[in-house]
């Protein structure tokens, strides 16, 4: 820890009380959503809902992003939705203030994650290496992502982590489709997987929340399989 740091870190990555405390409770696959236009968002969201993934994250590398996560915080009670692609402190508040109920960066700063950490919801840092992983460890934060997760590694890397770093845990994305989920979330320190597998552009683009609905109904059962 720097003499930077404000304040002991909480015990866990994120929020206190009796809401989920970290990320990595909220559901065992987190949907990773790009959206071009906001009048997709809330069938999206109720497509994934309806599919039994409740817990959806709407990345902010369009300029969709906050109204998108604005709708599904207003249109879609049952979803939780978070903000993913946090890269900057000055999106945290932009996120919470359009309803984020989480927040998920590919990568961190001490800046990112003081913000973060201040937001008062459960946030998850992004690690590629055990460096970063290690730097977390050292700031009182055990839940992190693994990103870009098949091109840093996969689960070959994830597993090299279980015995030097057995407090870490991982959410892994970037990569991962509906064939390689299953031996990530095998592994002892992961917790769930993210990804986009479930919402191929063409149907997103076509409106096709049937045919998202039961891919994510497929992903869905991949958690209860495990
Ligand atoms: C992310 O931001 O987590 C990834 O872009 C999701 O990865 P995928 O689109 O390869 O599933």
């Amino acid at each position: 820890m720097t003499s930077s740091q404000p304040a002991p870190p909480p015990p866990a990555s994120g929020a206190r009380g009796s809401a989920p405390t970290s990320v990595l409770d909220l559901a065992p696959v987190i949907p990773v959503v790009v959206v071009q236009d906001a009048a997709d968002a809330v069938p999206l969201a109720r497509a994934l809902v309806d599919g039994g993934l409740p817990a959806i994250e709407v990345t902010l590398r369009t300029p969709a992003a906050l109204d998108a996560i604005r709708a599904v915080a207003d249109g879609v009670p049952d979803a939780i939705v978070g903000a993913g692609t946090v890269t900057r402190p000055e999106h945290v508040a932009a996120a919470v203030a359009a309803g984020a109920q989480f927040l998920v960066s590919p990568g961190w700063t001490p800046a990112l994650l003081d913000a973060m950490r201040e937001s008062g919801v459960p946030f998850l840092p992004g690690v590629s290496t055990t460096s970063e992983v290690v730097a977390l460890l050292e700031r009182g934060v055990t839940d992190m992502k693994f990103f870009p997760a098949e091109a840093a590694g996969g689960t070959a890397y994830l597993k090299s982590l279980a015995g030097p770093l057995p407090q870490a845990r991982f959410c892994p994305t970037g990569g991962i489709g509906v064939a390689t989920a299953p031996s990530y979330l095998a592994l002892p320190n992961v917790a769930c997987v993210g990804g986009s597998w479930m919402l191929p552009e063409a149907e997103v683009r076509a409106g096709a929340w049937d045919r998202v609905e039961a891919l994510a109904r497929e992903a869905a059962a991949l958690a209860t399989a495990r």
